[in-house]
Formats: structure tokens, C-alpha cells, sequence
């Protein structure tokens, strides 16, 4: 249930984005490039059911989506992600989770929890690009869970081996997919060699 979605581009655009010396403003461009392109990796193995097709000449059958998409990002660095989701697939519809890790506890806070109806019929994908201690990727889905979503996947950037462990344990049945598995976690809980604050990065408030 672990993908790691290792293609040359995003190798490269994930190497400029580390970088210490990235400026917000390509850090967000990167990040939207490398969400782009993972969306086919994550969507493969999608349903689609068949659909009659009226071409300018004859019927023919095409496919449609069988489930509507819920994109859901975590609350901020999650929103990286989000447009590069978007290009590719334009009709899904947004949730938003907000989850603070506090400093002192490495615990996830959370503060806000918004969704679309019928989450159960949809397929949700978490977005949030760092997977740490792996408790905020936990409990935001213990609360897609309890709001309904039954069809579930995550998607980060980066994730640490400890997070993923977690992650697997208390979430066995939702698959991960990320750009890159990094070495390990530091005494404050942050990924190593990792790329820093994502969010504080991504909004310039570091
Ligand atoms: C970061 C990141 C994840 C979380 C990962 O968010 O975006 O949500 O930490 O850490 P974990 O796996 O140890 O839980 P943070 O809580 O710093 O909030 P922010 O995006 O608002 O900066
Ligand atoms: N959150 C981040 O943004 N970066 C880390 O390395 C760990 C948690």
C-alpha cells in the first residue's frame, strides 16, 4: 500500500524545492508541477463505467468516472498541492481539514473540518506534502472517516519512515503515495535531509 511515484520530473523538481535557497515563489511552482505529475499514479486504478459517445460521424462507447472526486487538502502546506490536483482533474470538489502540529507534542491539533455531501460515494484524496510523525495524516483521516468517506487515499511529498510505519498501522486499508521516502525524523520531529517547513516555505512565514 506504499507508492513511492519515482519519475525523473518530479525528481528533478522536488531537488529545486529542497533547496534552502528556493524563493516561495518557485517553491509553490515546483509543488504544483510535482502534484500534476502524480495525479496519473495516483488515479490509476480508478473506476470508470461505460458511457455512450456521439461523435460527429457515428455512437461509440467512451467511459465516464465512476465516483466523483473529493480533493482534500490538510490545512496549510496541503494547499500546495491543490492546484496541481486541480489542472488534471478540474471537476472535483474540495474538503478542507485544519490540523496544527503543536511544537512542544509533536500532536495534531485540530481546528476546522469542512466537507462536501455524500462523502461516502466519492473518492477522497488527502493531500498534504509532509509526512512526519504521521499523527496529523492519521487523524485527518479519522475524521474523513467519521464524516462518512469510505473510498480513501493519501498524497505527500515527502514522508519519513517513522510516519509511514504509523501511518500503515492505524490505517491499513488506505494507500500511500509519495514522491520520495527520506532517511528519518530529527529530535524535533522534523523529516531528514526533508526540505523544512512546508507550510511556513509555502506562505512565507518563517
Ligand atoms: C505540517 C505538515 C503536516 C504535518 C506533518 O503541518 O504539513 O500537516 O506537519 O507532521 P506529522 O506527520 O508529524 O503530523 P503543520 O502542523 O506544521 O501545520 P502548517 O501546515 O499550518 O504549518
Ligand atoms: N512538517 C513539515 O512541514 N516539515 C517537516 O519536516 C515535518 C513536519
Amino acid at each position: 500500500m506504499l507508492h513511492v511515484v519515482d519519475h525523473p520530473l518530479i525528481q528533478v523538481e522536488l531537488t529545486a524545492l529542497r533547496d534552502r535557497n528556493c524563493p516561495g515563489s518557485a517553491f509553490r511552482q515546483h509543488l504544483r508541477r510535482i502534484a500534476s505529475l502524480m495525479v496519473p499514479a495516483v488515479t490509476a486504478d480508478f473506476a470508470t463505467r461505460p458511457v455512450p459517445c456521439e461523435t460527429p460521424l457515428e455512437i461509440t462507447t467512451g467511459v465516464a468516472a465512476e465516483r466523483s472526486i473529493v480533493l482534500t487538502p490538510v490545512l496549510r502546506a496541503g494547499l500546495g498541492f491543490l492546484d496541481g490536483f486541480f489542472d488534471l482533474l478540474p471537476q472535483a470538489s474540495v474538503a478542507h481539514i485544519g490540523l496544527a502540529r503543536n511544537e512542544k507534542t509533536l500532536l495534531p491539533e485540530s481546528y476546522y473540518l469542512k466537507v462536501p455531501p455524500n462523502l461516502a460515494d466519492c473518492e477522497v484524496i488527502l493531500l498534504d506534502p509532509m509526512l512526519a510523525t504521521g499523527g496529523s495524516a492519521v487523524e485527518a483521516l479519522r475524521n474523513l472517516k467519521k464524516a462518512g468517506a469510505k473510498h480513501l487515499r493519501f498524497v505527500c511529498l515527502v514522508a519519513a519512515p517513522e510516519g509511514i510505519q504509523t501511518f500503515q498501522d492505524a490505517m491499513p486499508d488506505v494507500p500511500i503515495f509519495t514522491a520520495a521516502v527520506d532517511r528519518c525524523l530529527n529530535d524535533k520531529g522534523y523529516i531528514l535531509p526533508g526540505l523544512g517547513d512546508a507550510g511556513d516555505r509555502l506562505f512565507g512565514t518563517t
